[in-house]
């Protein structure tokens, strides 16, 4: 590792800490946390940390607010992306009081922080409510360093992004003298991603599902660079089958080339092209008349036939993956096989999960429905590992280097 960490950090017997985390959580329609993965992932760092006689200030987004910040209706439009519940679910975990505040900096912010004593812990309100993170604006980093003595970065799902509080502020903190570490679960994020990327157990599998390729196109092609097969599966499939002349029926495909960018076939044809000797299609599939019509979900072999919509892997394509994974020494998977949030259109996804969970090789899951999906087949403690990263695990394997990481101290 060769950033430093929280355990490269000298005594912390009451020292204020501000912990960048990413409590960016999925909520459901009543603003309930529907998967609290991303918090309880943290806590190892702020127990530590707690344990060793430091104050905490934490900070995080959620959600992508609507609107200017400094307009006057802007909380009341977006109340339901406050950090309220998140500090409640957090004092649960945590086991200990957790004080939320209503501005992420200001005086009563300073106030707050100044008036921590060693194992309080503050958490901020949503950083997207000031106007200052997404405008990467110093002033507004200078405050929030002002804070602590200490920053930390352990929002690994955040990683990608160069907002203030993952750039400006560990630099407001250099200027100051103060350390910049990473936290143990953005430390052990690295550790297995560069393991996957530098040395894998081979033969690796990679496993490809999802919405759109047009997302993924630089995640697909440093995949293919690296894997000795690459398994196709989700919505992205009817897309390859397009590209390769066959009939889709209405299945989702992507169409709109975005500005600038060759159209969603031609990348399709470019990745098929580049990827001809490792990738596999689905050779069937279950399909349906209608998206709601759950009824008239019937197998069919090849392609998809007209007034039909394909969502999910068929039984033929599961046994071929599944053979194809218990085989693989590594799999890196990113991307649900079928539309599974439906439980008829589940069994692709969570066969292809069990498969893992049951497979003798390092399986490493990434990306925000993948992830949601192995942990609601509760599978996700069979795992090597699954990622806490959406955008970011993407980036990173794609090979993109990071600012927020730039910004820690090295060993
Ligand atoms: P991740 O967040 O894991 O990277 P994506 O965002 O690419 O995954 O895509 C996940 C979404 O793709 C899921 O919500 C799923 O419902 C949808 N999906 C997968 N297969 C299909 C399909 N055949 N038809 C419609 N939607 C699908
Ligand atoms: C994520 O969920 O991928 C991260 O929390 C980053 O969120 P963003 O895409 O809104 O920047
Ligand atoms: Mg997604």
């Amino acid at each position: 590792m060769p950033k430093k960490t929280i355990a490269d950090l000298p005594d912390l017997t009451g020292k204020k800490v501000l912990v960048r985390v990413d409590f960016n959580v999925p909520m459901d329609e009543a603003g309930n946390i529907s998967n609290d993965r991303r918090i309880v992932g943290a806590l190892p760092t702020l127990r530590t940390l707690l344990d060793r006689g430091a104050a905490l200030v934490v900070m995080s987004h959620l959600g992508q607010p609507d609107g200017d910040p400094t307009s006057s209706d802007f909380r009341s439009k977006n109340a339901r992306l406050t950090m309220d519940r998140v500090a409640v679910r957090l004092g649960e975990k945590l086991g200990r009081p957790v004080t939320k505040l209503n501005d992420v900096v200001g005086l009563q912010v300073q106030h707050a922080a100044d008036a921590l004593k060693p194992g309080d812990v503050l958490l901020l309100e949503n950083v997207r409510f000031h106007p200052g993170e997404k405008a990467k604006d110093k002033d507004f980093a200078q405050q929030l360093a002002n804070l602590a003595d200490v920053y930390v970065n352990d929002a690994f799902g955040t990683c990608h992004r160069s907002d203030a509080s993952m750039v400006a502020v560990p630099a407001a903190f250099k200027a100051a003298g103060k350390p910049r570490v990473v936290g143990l679960l953005v430390a052990k994020e690295l550790e297995i991603l560069d393991g996957l990327l530098s040395a894998p157990k081979r033969p690796m599998v990679g496993l490809l599902g999802g919405a759109k390729v047009s997302d993924k196109v630089g995640f697909i092609k440093s995949l293919l660079s690296r894997v000795d097969k690459v398994l196709i599966g989700g919505a992205m499939t009817y897309l390859f089958l397009k590209a390769q002349g066959h009939k889709i029926g209405n299945s989702f495909c992507e169409t709109k080339a975005k500005e600038g960018q060759k159209t969603p076939v031609q990348m399709a044809q470019e990745i098929l092209e580049l990827g001809k000797d490792k990738i596999i299609l689905p050779v069937d599939h279950l399909a349906v008349t209608d998206i709601k019509a759950f009824d008239s979900a019937k197998v069919v072999d090849g392609e998809i036939p007209d007034g039909l919509a394909g969502v999910d892997i068929g039984p033929k394509t599961i046994a071929l993956y599944r053979t194809e994974i218990a085989q693989a020494a590594t799999v890196v998977w990113n991307g649900p096989m079928g539309k599974f949030e439906d439980e008829p259109y589940s069994q692709g996804t969570r066969s292809i999960a069990n498969a893992l969970s049951q497979a003798h090789a390092v399986t490493v899951v990434g990306g925000g429905e993948t992830a949601e999906a192995v942990e609601e087949f509760g599978l996700a403690e069979k795992m090597t590992h699954v990622s806490t990263g959406g955008g970011a695990f993407l980036e990173y394997v794609e090979g993109t280097p990071f600012k927020a990481l730039a910004e820690i101290d090295d060993r």
